[in-house]
């Protein structure tokens, strides 16, 4: 890294950046619609956002050069409803990839997940990426997405011990996201 990164809480006053953040990270990113930067406007005002679950990566000289989200979801089956988070998006500056700041967002946000109870987190994302901070396929657990897509793009993170055992079900998506 090119210089000591801090990660901390996003504040209002960073709105602007993070979404110019988002739609940079995302323009040449082929399977996206290039409208993450809007769905963190909607969901920073809708029920399933967690103030302390929006997190900034910003540099010593004050450059915001990373972010993700963690909001609520619900994995609901016939019987019952489970509270979970959904990881959507995660987002590093291009110039700065590569460079761990994605992964030090995704360890620290767990962290912070599991400090605030929450047992578990999914997350539609590259397999090649997530498994290193512990994702696996979220069929192995019972748990299916309101969407078509590749089985291994669909994971599961146990954020506290057996946070995911006995929870089974179709995962619930915020109406912010449109799914
Ligand atoms: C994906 C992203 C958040 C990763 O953050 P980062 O800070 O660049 O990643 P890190 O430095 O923590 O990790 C680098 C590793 O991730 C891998 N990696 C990065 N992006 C990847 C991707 N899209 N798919 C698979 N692997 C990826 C790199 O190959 C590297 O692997 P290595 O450690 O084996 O060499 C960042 O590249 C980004 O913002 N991409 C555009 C937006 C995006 O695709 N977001 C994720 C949606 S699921």
């Amino acid at each position: 890294m090119k210089t000591p990164i801090t990660i901390r809480q996003e504040l209002p006053q960073d709105h602007t950046n993070v979404y110019k953040l988002i739609r940079a990270a995302f323009a040449s990113v082929e399977e996206s619609d290039h409208s993450e930067q809007d769905l963190v406007e909607r969901l920073r005002h809708s029920s399933s956002f967690i103030p302390e679950l929006s997190l900034v990566a910003e540099t010593g000289q004050g450059e915001l050069v990373g972010h993700v989200l963690l909001t609520r979801i619900r994995i609901i089956n016939d019987a019952q409803t489970f509270p979970s988070l959904a990881v959507a998006p995660l987002s590093v500056q291009p110039s700065w990839q590569r460079q761990g700041i994605g992964s030090v967002l995704i360890r620290e946000a767990h962290l912070r997940a599991a400090a605030l109870g929450y047992g578990s987190a999914v997350l539609l994302g590259h397999p090649g990426y997530y498994p290193r901070f512990g994702y696996l396929p979220a069929h192995r657990f019972g748990i299916r997405f309101p969407f078509d897509a590749s089985a291994d793009c669909c994971m599961a993170i146990e954020l506290l011990p057996d946070g995911l055992k006995g929870v089974q079900g179709k995962v619930e998506y915020d109406p912010a996201f449109g799914i």
